[in-house]
């Protein structure tokens, strides 16, 4: 059963695609305080969890933190982070059989036994807003209720379940052609190669820098040929430039966003001085998600939107007020206080809260604070793309994901995890991430496998791509200056391949599932407490999922281990993977430590259940599901 409770006149975020009467707040069924803010706790019991956030810090019971939703440009992922890039306000109090969607587009702070082990004091930033209270009898029952609510998730082409790789950048044909030779050489599956920004010229939003990449139309036909695509980036921010028609089309139109003055809010982001779409509008976004054409019409099938926090490096105000301080602290003795006042504020400089105050949206013909709806503004840009693919192509024909995002745009877009590090802790951030994610509608999504931060090793690059031959997006990326990350440059390539020929075998039956999920509003991805509720050790399991209705997934997640403990809460078939071959052994409820050689792919098949495994190819295009195995 859903209850709506509407306080004040709420922003309408597109999150919703029911429509529910509200009810009266007494009949709230928590404890709560409303005054310039809405505040409502509950208290747990020592052994209740509660799920939810979806793409958020720490583990899949969210106990024991504090978090604020605040879509945030933030690529240190360390521990004691409270806000990623996204604002997915749904948790699940599995004490209460209880779920809870705020649908409200500003910051939100959830505490949750943070400062009262057993309480949870949820701060709502102001009283515009609609909550949804969700009761059911399971976790699972509340989740597939609320994504009844929120309406379908995206549905991404076959092909993008293929292996994908990025880097920051791949800045010209040769380098292009050196990764699908790599990768054909080796004999690695592969199916997508990613532009980053330098493909763009000066990184301007759809244009291609023509000296890198030459009549990119037939470059980008040539490569469909063989079988891939590449997936170029688009960013938030539109380079201020005279000549450039985007940004002269935005000015003449009044199509960016403003300041308080009327004038238009100006940032620099990689090209420099940029301006906003304000992607509030409906006109904006027709007219931003109409320019994507300029690369499907050369062919492009697939896109990341990145930088749509918005992510902010610096504004004029900003670079002028730390010169000032600066200059005025010029030769004097900086103490404690002075010194680390100086640097913070050069440090500060980047998604400062002055500059994002000074942004002023119109909404329904209302000027609006970005402050107040900061939380919708990347999901409005990837939801300006998804209208218009939709509109154009139909369903499952482009490939879009975005980094920030809000529930809602779960239904024209997947979402990757962001800007993490090449850490082993990563890979379990990973995949605790990852039935949240689900459960707010986000089924297309993946984490950058190997890291994209600093230097990964080999053997953190092939555990990690031994979790995300599971997650829908499988992608391999890594930052400038980083070493090398694809498969191929590293020592003995075909143990990688072991691992990505794994992922082909296992894509039909991946696509299926994912499919199954989206059509019952089901999550791909389950915690262990799902299915195995009095279950003490399930209950408390972060390192497992259950996949779909057949599989348990446990990746090894340490340096240097040969395998790791893994607990069984049923009798199951354990199934080493390996390019070709499948080594099976029956196991029985309870705790074992597994083997797991660094290019096999460990998985746990429940009693009863098959699963279907087809011959590796080296695109997805050559699969043949039809002469699948079951296993
Ligand atoms: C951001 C993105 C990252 C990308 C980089 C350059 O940091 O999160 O994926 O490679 O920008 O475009």
């Amino acid at each position: 059963m859903i209850k709506k409770f509407t306080l004040g006149d709420p922003v309408n975020t597109g999150a919703v695609v029911k429509s529910i009467e509200p009810s009266d707040l007494s009949g709230f069924p928590f404890e709560y305080r409303l005054d310039d803010k809405f505040v409502f706790r509950f208290s747990m019991e020592k052994s209740d969890i509660v799920y939810g956030l979806g793409e958020a810090n720490r583990g899949i019971n969210k106990r024991g933190w504090v978090y604020e939703s605040w879509c945030s440009d933030d690529p240190f992922h360390t521990e004691t982070k409270s806000s990623l890039y996204a604002a997915h306000n749904f948790i699940i109090i599995g004490g209460m059989n209880t779920g809870v969607f705020i649908d409200y587009p500003s910051k939100i702070r959830w505490d949750i036994g943070y400062t009262k082990a057993d309480e949870a004091e949820i701060t709502v930033g102001g009283t515009d807003l609609d909550i949804y209270v969700i009761t059911a009898d399971t976790p699972r029952e509340i989740s597939r209720e609320f994504r009844g609510l929120i309406g379908k998730s995206y549905l991404p082409p076959f092909w993008a379940f293929g292996f994908q790789q990025s880097r920051w950048s791949y800045p010209d044909r040769e380098a292009v052609d050196r990764v699908i030779d790599g990768y054909d050489s080796a004999g690695i599956p592969l199916d997508c190669v990613y532009l980053d920004i330098d493909y763009m010229k000066d990184y301007k939003d759809f244009t291609i820098n023509e000296d890198r990449f030459p009549d990119f139309g037939s470059y980008v036909a040539e490569k469909k040929k063989n079988g891939i695509r590449l997936i170029p980036i688009i960013d938030a921010g539109i380079k201020a430039e005279d000549g450039y028609d985007i940004f002269e089309e935005g000015r003449k139109n009044g199509y960016f966003c403003k300041k308080s003055d009327g004038t238009d809010f100006e940032a620099g982001v990689w090209p420099g001085v940029c301006r906003f779409p304000d992607f509030m509008r409906e006109d904006v976004r027709e007219w931003f998600g109409s320019k994507y054409k300029r690369l499907t019409d050369m062919g492009i099938e697939g896109f990341w939107n990145d930088m749509n926090e918005p992510a902010l490096f610096y504004s004029k105000e900003g670079i002028d007020s730390a010169l000032d301080k600066a200059a005025e602290l010029k030769g004097q003795n900086l103490d404690l206080g002075r010194f680390f006042n100086l640097k913070d504020t050069f440090t500060g400089l980047s998604n400062r809260y002055e500059d994002y105050a000074s942004i002023f949206h119109t909404i329904d013909g209302r000027q609006v604070n970005h402050l107040d709806v900061h939380n919708i503004y990347g999901a409005n840009m990837t939801r300006a793309a998804g209208e218009y693919f939709e509109k154009t192509f139909g369903e499952g024909s482009i490939l879009m994901f975005s980094r920030a995002s809000y529930i809602g745009a779960h239904r024209s877009s997947g979402i990757w995890f962001g800007d993490n590090h090449s850490w082993w802790s990563h890979i379990l951030l990973n995949l605790k991430m990852l039935p949240g994610a689900n459960m707010c509608g986000f089924l297309y999504c993946g984490a950058d496998l190997g890291g994209f931060n600093e230097n990964a090793t080999r053997d953190l690059v092939m555990r990690f791509l031994a979790l995300g031959v599971f997650t829908p997006l499988m992608r391999d990326h890594s930052a400038l200056g980083t070493r090398d990350q694809e498969c191929f440059a590293f020592e003995n390539p075909g143990e990688l391949r072991d691992i990505i020929q794994v992922r082909y075998r296992l894509i039909p039956y991946l696509y299926d599932t994912f499919k199954k999920a989206r059509d019952n509003d089901d999550l791909i991805f389950r915690p262990l407490s799902f299915d195995y509720p009095d279950d003490k050790i399930a209950r408390e399991c972060e390192t497992q999922l259950m996949l779909g209705e057949e599989c348990m997934i446990a990746p090894v997640y340490e340096q240097n281990a040969s395998g790791r403990t893994v607990y069984l809460p049923e009798d199951m078939t354990f199934v080493r993977l390996s390019g070709e071959n499948v080594v099976k052994q029956e196991l029985k409820k309870g705790v074992h430590y597994v083997d797991v050689e660094l290019n096999e792919v460990p998985l746990f098949i429940k009693k009863g259940k098959k699963i279907p495994l087809c011959k590796p190819a080296l695109r997805t295009a050559l699969l043949d599901a039809e002469g699948a195995e079951f296993i």
